[in-house]
């Protein structure tokens, strides 16, 4: 995403933009989307008083990334979202005239507190709001900016966006950043108040993946970085590895947070979809869960977007765990059973044909679970959202390495659209397996979202056919021996009522 002031010519602004944005076939209907206009990161997201509220970066004026607002919608079951009033604005003048960027919502001793990253040119620092008992009305403060410029003496990339908690009696907040010649960091500070902040120093540093011979480029600056504990003994450091048009990926630390420093053991994939589960943040909610959200950003051209009235969708919340591998496991939450419908069930057995068309299932909003078993050697392909002549059609591949250990998850975009503007990049990561080569494979197709979960990876992506009437068929193909141990299929409901959404509650 370039961080352009102006709007591209021929943008569309803000009439009508619901009223198109509803019309458009590829707009996901139980994933959440902005009522119009642009939707990125996930923001503030909280549980407070049995309540979910999920804050976003929103443009309500144009589908564009310009002068960013703060989205607000709650739920009570993470599935149902209610828009709320616009929580900031860009001030007319001060600290966040070109935009109120991401950030985080604490419990400031009972008074919800947002910090945020205000916008004034290219200089970007921390900001702070105090809510109103509903979280509806927001007071920026008056000291804004509350930390005025970037460490002194360190040659900084950027410096944005926040993780705050309480600890030993004070507030510490890391912020997103990159030092020049060294890679991205998160730096730390400590404060009294949320007010006056004193630097502590990096973090961690991205050249530590560098001298740890970690595969995975870490980026010139880490966007929204959220570091939380997990298990028993294992601080995770989330980040967005970022770097200008070419690295866009969320990435997390396993380690151990302790006194001022990160100690890290591995560098982990967060999502293999990479740039299309970007800028996540989570919270621990009421229950004890760990949630976390991430922007499923588009894949086609910002003129198509323009025409489209909206753009942006949140992943579906997902429950982040450790698993006895030391690695994290997602599932989205069991919560969106309630939007199942009629449930398609296929018979168990050996899967003998090369291709079987699974003419019972069909849709453009569907969750299918199913589970796998895999011969040494041995391949699965699901196809979804296929077109009767099968031109259009997008794969979920699940591999068993000839060895038996290593498998891999792919996902084949190539035929998913035959419009040649979208981006239909395949994707891919390990797979774990266990002896038995089983894979517990969830798809969940909503229109232009896609989310796959493989033995607990995630995957995330978009897909555009370009008849998407007729791309709801579901098909499977093997190579080697594979057995369906399962396979169940629902129709999803739509989260949302008929009709144009208020683009400002
Ligand atoms: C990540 C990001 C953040 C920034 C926000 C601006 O997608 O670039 O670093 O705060 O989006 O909208």
């Amino acid at each position: 995403m370039t961080h352009d002031l102006t709007l591209p010519s021929g943008t569309p602004t803000a009439e009508g933009l619901a009223e198109r944005a509803l019309r458009d076939p590829h707009r996901p209907r139980f994933h959440f989307t902005s009522p119009g206009g642009w939707l990125n990161d996930p923001n503030g997201l909280t549980h407070w008083n049995g309540v979910y509220h999920l804050f976003y970066q929103y443009n309500p004026l144009a589908p564009a990334h310009h002068r960013i607002h703060w989205g607000h919608a709650t739920s009570t079951d993470l599935v149902h979202w209610t828009d709320e009033p616009v929580a900031l604005v860009p001030g007319t003048d001060g600290p966040d005239r070109d935009g109120c960027w991401s950030g985080v919502l604490v419990d400031d001793g009972g008074v919800p507190t947002l910090v945020y990253s205000g916008r004034h040119g290219d200089r970007e620092l921390p900001c702070m709001a105090r809510g109103s008992a509903d979280l509806r009305d927001w007071t920026k403060d008056r000291a804004n900016p509350v930390i005025t410029a970037p460490p002194e003496g360190v040659d900084t990339a950027a410096f944005r966006d926040h993780c705050v908690w309480r600890e030993g009696g004070v507030w510490r907040q890391l912020v997103g950043s990159g030092i020049r010649g060294v890679g991205g960091t998160a730096f730390l500070y400590e404060s009294d108040d949320l007010l006056t902040w004193r630097y502590v120093g990096p973090l961690l540093t991205g050249d530590a993946a560098r001298n740890r011979g970690e595969l995975d480029w870490t980026g010139t600056m880490w966007e929204c970085v959220d570091l939380f504990g997990i298990g028993d003994g294992t601080d995770v450091l989330v980040f967005s590895a970022w770097d200008e048009g070419t690295t866009h990926h969320p990435l997390y630390w396993t380690g151990r947070y302790q006194g001022d420093t990160y100690t890290p053991t591995a560098l982990h994939r967060l999502d293999y979809g990479g740039r299309y589960f970007y800028a996540p943040q989570s919270t621990r909610d009421e229950h004890g869960r760990r949630i976390m959200f991430g922007w499923l950003q588009e894949g086609r051209t910002d003129e198509a977007n323009a025409r489209a009235g909206w753009c942006g969708a949140m992943s579906l919340p997902r429950v982040v765990t450790l698993g006895t591998d030391g690695r994290l496991h997602q599932a989205p939450v069991p919560e969106l059973a309630v939007l199942r419908r009629e449930r398609v069930e296929v018979a168990a057995g050996p899967l003998t044909e090369p291709y079987t068309r699974l003419h019972a299932v069909r849709g453009d909003q569907l969750d299918i679970e199913t589970t796998l078993r895999l011969a040494p050697g041995a391949t699965a392909r699901l196809a979804v959202r296929e077109t009767p002549d099968g031109a259009e059609r997008t794969v979920v591949e699940v591999f068993r390495g000839h060895d038996g250990v290593c498998g891999t998850l792919r996902l084949h975009r190539e035929a998913s659209s035959l419009d040649p503007t979208v981006d239909t990049e395949p994707r891919y990561g390990e797979l774990p397996l266990d002896d038995d080569g089983r894979v517990d494979l969830r798809v969940l197709v909503d229109h232009s979202a896609l989310e796959i979960f493989a033995n607990g990876r995630p995957l995330a992506a978009r897909i555009y056919p370009t008849r998407p009437d007729e791309a709801v068929g579901v098909g499977i193909s093997v190579v080697g021996d594979v057995a369906l141990e399962r396979f169940d299929a629902w129709q999803m409901a739509s989260a949302f009522a008929e009709g144009p959404r208020p683009l400002w509650p």
